[in-house]
């Protein structure tokens, strides 16, 4: 079926060998994973979905001035991407108290926090990405303290644009993981914003009834997700708003 080399496979994307050195191919598979993978379903539609709504969001960042790993779309599942290292942490920008940190602090779900709140992540799936500091990170030398400045004065531009992205479109960024990777051109090295960022890594609720527009619903069992998925996409002005959510598979607009 596919003769490209597959460098990676993780649980919702495939990277494949590029057509040139120094790119890949990033696949986004229908695969839905929670609580490091011990749930797990396919959900027809999010792969098309989460590529489109990757590729608005790293397009939009980069029009701001936002180094990214993000070339260009190649086709409904896949995008071309430059090959990164990875960076192996976990970056989580939290506006809004939800999830694992009202778990562990006790908060109520919805409370605005008193400032938008960086965490870190150690991405290990065999310790379940246990969260970090940034003693940890440079301890282990998993990134320098340049590139944890970098990271988090990037992760903080990143939440200012999207915040406001999203809130014009009625959405309220709750919170958001990313990852970045270091890109080497000739003798330089750069920070880069890398993998994806798609509602499968970011908390979304509708501003007005507080609904989950996000991985949240199969986290959950709320059902939806895709018709979600398809919300935001139709929001950001992705998707033909003109087309019945139900039917077989997004629609794709032209964006240029
Ligand atoms: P958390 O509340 O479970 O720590 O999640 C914080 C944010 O990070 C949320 O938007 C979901 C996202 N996230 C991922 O993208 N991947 C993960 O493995 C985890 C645990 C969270």
């Amino acid at each position: 079926m596919n003769r490209r080399r597959r460098i990676y496979e993780g649980k919702a994307k495939i990277l494949y060998e590029g057509p040139e050195p120094g790119t890949l191919v990033q696949h986004f598979k229908d695969d839905a994973t929670a609580f490091n993978a011990k749930k797990h379903e396919v959900i027809e539609g999010k792969g098309v979905l989460n590529n489109r709504i990757s590729e608005y969001l790293f397009t939009r960042l980069g029009d701001i001035g936002v180094p990214t790993h993000f070339i260009k779309r190649l086709n409904m599942r896949e995008q071309l991407i430059r090959e990164v290292d990875i960076i192996p942490i976990e970056v989580v920008v939290r506006n809004i108290a939800a999830g694992s940190i009202s778990k562990r602090l006790g908060l109520e779900d919805g409370t605005a926090l008193p400032r938008s709140i960086i965490e870190f992540y150690y991405k290990a799936d065999e310790l379940n990405d246990p969260m970090v500091s940034e003693e940890h990170i440079t301890a282990f030398a998993w990134a320098t303290p340049q590139e944890i400045d970098e990271m988090m004065a990037l992760a903080l531009r990143i939440n200012d644009f999207m915040t406001g992205l999203f809130y014009g479109i009625g959405i309220r960024l709750v919170d958001f993981k990313i990852e970045f990777g270091r890109l080497y051109e000739n003798d330089l090295m750069r920070v880069v914003l890398a993998d994806e960022i798609s509602p499968d890594s970011c908390r979304l609720w509708d501003i007005e009834t507080e609904n989950k527009l996000d991985k949240d619903r199969f986290r959950q069992d709320l059902g939806g997700l895709v018709e979600a998925y398809q919300e935001v996409a139709k929001r950001l002005g992705i998707l033909n708003e003109s087309r019945p959510a139900s039917t077989d598979g997004p629609r794709l607009v032209s964006s240029t």
